[in-house]
């Protein structure tokens, strides 16, 4: 499996068997992003929630390439909506894919879609392919049950947001790290606009000195899991 960072919080996994998952693609209208969203591939989906920098290009993707998102039911249903596939879930649920298992946590936040629909509660979500678990968690604050995640899984790969103002910011995110204590904490959701300005070094030399690893990924990195 491979993960790829697109900036902000747009990630993009491609399992051994070649499925593409994208998660909150937000590529044309990011200043930070090095690809455009004619340039990706999705067979699924992922939304956390119906914020324009992370419902983005879901939708010029999704009608090039014919995916199915996988979001909670009220942003489900707005995507069926608007003439795609979706497969709606919610917050506790898990199903097994084709590529894998998803579940979906809470994230204490805001959804509403562009146009102003309502679009249901924001979301994290675990993501479990080839035997590791990715926890994506959304738009959020610090929330203490992040703990009871840490304890009910293991988390091989953290991704939280550091940038402050709209979500966690570095000492928060900090203490996120601590309660679910994944094996590597990626930092996301940061540098993309001047209000959610924050240092990722800073987030991964203080994670370290917590004796949790951390990875900086670069825009446009792809990693092997
Ligand atoms: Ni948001
Ligand atoms: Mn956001």
């Amino acid at each position: 499996m491979k993960l790829k960072y697109f900036s902000h919080s747009s990630f993009q996994i491609t399992t051994g068997a070649g499925i593409k998952i994208l998660i909150d693609p937000f590529l044309d209208g990011n200043p930070t992003s090095p690809v455009k969203a004619d340039d990706v591939e999705a067979d699924y989906i992922v939304l956390t929630h119906a914020h324009s920098d992370h419902i983005g290009d879901a939708f010029s993707i999704a009608k090039r390439c014919g995916s199915t998102f996988i979001c909670v039911n009220e942003l489900a249903e707005y995507c069926k909506s608007k003439g795609f596939n979706a497969h709606n879930m919610h917050i506790g649920g898990s199903y097994n894919f084709e590529f894998g298992r998803i579940k979906f946590t809470i994230a204490h936040h805001g959804s509403m879609t562009p146009d102003n629909t309502y679009a249901g509660e924001p979301a994290g979500v675990l993501i479990t392919i080839e035997g590791k678990t990715i926890y994506h968690t959304g738009d959020t604050g610090l929330f203490y049950d992040m703990k009871l995640i840490g304890e009910l899984n293991q988390i091989d790969y953290m991704l939280l947001p550091i940038g402050d103002n709209f979500t966690m910011g570095i000492s928060d995110a900090l203490k996120a790290v601590e309660f679910v204590k994944p094996k590597t904490a990626i930092p996301m959701h940061y540098n993309t606009f001047p209000v959610i300005e924050a240092d990722p070094v800073e987030f991964k030399e203080k994670a370290e000195a917590m004796n949790n690893d951390s990875k900086v990924m670069e825009y446009g990195e792809e990693i092997v899991l």
